[in-house]
This record gives structure tokens, sequence and C-alpha cells, in this order.
């Protein structure tokens, strides 16, 4: 299962390089199914949910080379149209193959999505804007199967919530389909912008992006040669957090600062200076933070749940009383318990957490239990006097690369055991 050994107490300083975006690379590899011919991705992690990813790439018959952080795509179709169960449960975003394959083959198989750590996590919004394209959808002994025999057609759509995958998967779909899809109450996250910048290089007709109303003009052949993702903002965010609780300062390469507006008003409300550059944030924290009220997640562009865990674990040494509501899924605070074993004080009132700020954390075993509350709980370990140990990390391999070796560049005292 692996963990990390860690001796708290050292401050971090340095520089740090942000890899491309997990939560950008994963809804492209999904939009290669829709290409003619070979796509090369450029910035693309190396991460296991990215090998899932491209595992189920190869699930529905097309090939891909890796070399480094490029992937080259051999996109000439899918021949299969169905997610295996075993790929389904391994990464719940394998829900957003649905549009793609859908949109190419008229038919699409994948198992209900499990719930994740974090909450139920169903798919009704994605199950209602595939139907109002014209996928009909059968379910029999745990597996969904969309059909559209005569293929999509364009429609108008009203999402309930933005949520950010149905939001990419009526995208891939729509793209696709026969005529104009408009799409009302889309989600505007950076990585649905990256979505559609791609489906447009590659020749398709997609307005608004990044913005809450999408016109979608479908059905056209595409094909692109090569791609750059977009850098990751939220494990931009995590190295921001573990700068903040240890007082240190680091500078972050290859990030887009305008992705991260509302966490660097976070973290400058604690105390922390921010400096951006065209592509670089530098962050330089005080000796110990600032108690922060009234932090709340929200979609973009509010601040995002992915670094909630990120933020109140960088509270818990704050001199004050931080609030932090999680406006987004039902259950993300399963690390709190396991940030607590390092003696900080954070209780919780259903989407409310309160953190008590305490002098100091000392070092404790814990474990990862899911990909951001693991983060967290690395980035306490890190101020905790004394050895830690946090066990099952490969949690955190889901959605970060090189993540104790470049936390070692900043001067952590950080190994793999
Ligand atoms: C994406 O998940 C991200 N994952 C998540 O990052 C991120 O936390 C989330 O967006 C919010 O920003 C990827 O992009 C792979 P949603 P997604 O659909 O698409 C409810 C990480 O750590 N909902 O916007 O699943 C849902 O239950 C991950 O990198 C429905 O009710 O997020 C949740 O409460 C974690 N019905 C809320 O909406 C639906 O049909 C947000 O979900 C779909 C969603």
């Amino acid at each position: 299962m692996g963990a990390f050994r860690i001796i708290g107490g050292k401050r971090l300083s340095g520089t740090v390089k942000i890899h491309g975006a997990k939560n950008s690379v994963l809804p492209l590899i999904s939009a290669t199914v829709l290409l003619n011919g070979e796509c090369v991705l450029h910035n693309c992690p190396d991460l296991s949910d990215v090998d899932a990813a491209l595992g189920i790439l190869n699930e529905l018959g097309i090939n891909y080379e890796r070399k480094n952080e490029t992937v080259r795509v051999f996109a000439f179709g899918p021949r299969n149209t169905e997610i295996p169960d075993r790929l389904m449960r391994k990464m719940r975003s394998s829900v957003m193959f649905l549009g793609s394959i859908l949109g190419k083959k008229g038919r699409a198989v994948i198992s209900r999505p499990g719930g994740c750590e974090l909450g139920p996590r169903p798919i009704d919004i994605h199950i209602n804007a595939l139907s109002r394209l014209g996928a009909r959808v059968r379910e029999k002994n745990g597996k969904l199967e969309f059909t559209a025999e005569n293929g999509l057609k364009g429609a108008d759509i009203i999402l309930d919530f933005p949520s950010v995958g149905a939001t990419e998967n009526i995208i891939l779909a729509a793209t696709a389909a026969r005529g104009k899809t408009t799409v009302y109450n889309a989600a505007r996250e950076p990585e649905i912008k990256d979505l559609t910048d791609f489906l447009n290089a590659a020749g398709a007709d997609i307005k608004g992006g990044g913005t809450d109303t999408l016109i979608i003009n479908g059905a056209r052949e595409l094909s692109l040669a090569e791609f750059t993702v977009m850098p990751d903002r939220i494990e931009a965010a995590t190295y921001m957090a573990a700068a903040a609780i240890t007082g240190g300062d680091i500078t972050l390469l290859n990030v887009e600062p305008a992705h991260l507006t509302a966490v660097n008003n976070a973290f400058i409300e604690s105390g922390c200076d921010i400096a951006v550059g065209s592509y670089s944030l530098s962050l330089s924290a005080p000796e110990r933070l600032k108690a922060v009220k009234g932090i709340r997640s929200r979609v973009y562009p509010g601040f995002p749940t992915d670094a909630g865990p990120l933020i109140i674990s960088a509270l818990s040494t704050a001199c004050g009383t931080s609030v932090f509501y999680e406006g987004i899924f039902e259950n993300r605070y399963g690390f709190i318990d396991e940030i607590k074993r390092f003696n900080a004080n954070i209780t919780t009132h259903g989407p409310v957490a309160v953190i008590e700020g305490v002098k100091r954390l000392s070092a404790a075993p814990c474990v990862c239990t899911d990909l951001r509350g693991g983060a967290a709980v690395v980035i306490a370990a890190l101020k905790a006097e004394g050895e830690s140990r946090v066990g099952d990390i490969f949690h955190i391999e889901r959605g970060y690369e090189d993540f104790a070796s470049n936390l070692r560049l900043i001067g952590a005292d950080i190994t793999e055991v």
C-alpha cells in the first residue's frame, strides 16, 4: 500500500514546477475517442488516474504510446462501446467516456459508478442531459446501456446544477450530435475551457467554453495533431498550503495564476504574501498564519472544493478560529479524524468545519482517506513535530506526480517506505 515517513517542522522553501491538470487531461483523453487520426497530448501528468483513463482507451480498441509527459493517441475510433466494471470501479470519473463513446458509436455501456469517499456522487444530471440529446437509457444487472439508434440530435439543455463531469459529457456528446445544442447553467471550471479549446482546435464549433452558456454545433469530422494540457490548479494549491503551514516561501512555475484567484485570496487573508507572474506564482508565509473566517467552497470561480482539505489543514495551527463551509460534496471531511491524530482541534457540523488553531501539532501514524484528504494529512505531517507515518498513499498517487520528491526539493524530510 505504500507509506510516507515524514519528519515535520521543516520550513519549506524553493521552486516547484507544476504538472498538467489531472481534471483536464481525463476529459481530453475521452475526447480523443471523437477524433480521426493521431493526436499528441503534451504536459500529460504521470498519474494512476491517467493510466486508468488510457486503459479505457485500450479497452475501446484505441492504442496509445507514452513517453514521459507526452502521450500519442492513435485515435481511429473505438471498436468497442462498453467500459468494463473493473475499470469503472477504478475511477469514478470514467463516466466522462459516456459522451464521447455514445457520440461516436451511438451506443455506450457503463456500470453505475459507485459512490466514492466524497459521498454518493450520482449521475442523474448526466443521464437527463444525454436523454435530452436523444439517448435511451436501459439499466440491467448493474449496467447502464445508452443507445441512440439514429444518432444524437442537438437540443436545449438546462442543468439543475453546474456539474463539471456532466458539462464535459454533454460537450463530448453534442459535438458528435446533429444540429445545435445550447447548454444553460454549464460548469465554468477552467478544465471545461481546456476541453472546448481542444475540440475547437480539432474542428468543432463550440462557443462559450468557461462561461455558463455553451452553444455547440455538432457533427463534424474532427482531427487534431497535438495539444498541451493546462496546468493543475489544485496541485498548485497543495504546494501553497504546504509552504503556508511551515512558514515557508515557494515559487511555482507553469501555473495559470488567474485559475487560483479564490485560493490566493484565502492565503492572503491568512497572512501570506502572494506575487504572480505571467505563468508563475510566489507565496511567502508568516511564522504563524492568521485564522480565516468564512471560506466557502463553491463552483468556479469560487473557492474550489478540492482545495478545501488543503486549507483546513494549513489553518490547523493558525492563530484563532477558522470556519470552512463545504458547498459541493456531502462528505469531504473524511480526512479530519486523521488530522486530529496530530492534536489538531477541528470539529465538523454537517458541511461546516470549525478549526481552532493550535500552537503545535505532534507527529502520529495516520492514513490517507481520499486524494485531497490524503494531501491534507501530508500537509499536517509536514508541520507536526517528530516522525509521522502516512499510509495508503495510493490515494495520493491518483492525483500527484512526484509528490514526495517535489516536497524534498523544497526542504521537506519525507521518504517513501
Ligand atoms: C469534478 O468531479 C472533479 N473530478 C472533482 O475533482 C471536483 O471536486 C469536482 O468536479 C467539483 O469541482 C474530475 O474532474 C475528474 P460534479 P465531478 O459533477 O465531475 C453532484 C479531485 O479531487 N452531482 O461537479 O464528479 C455530485 O454528487 C476530484 O480531483 C449530482 O448530484 O463533480 C457532487 O455533490 C474530486 N448529479 C456535485 O454535484 C450528477 O449527475 C459536484 O459534482 C453529477 C454531480
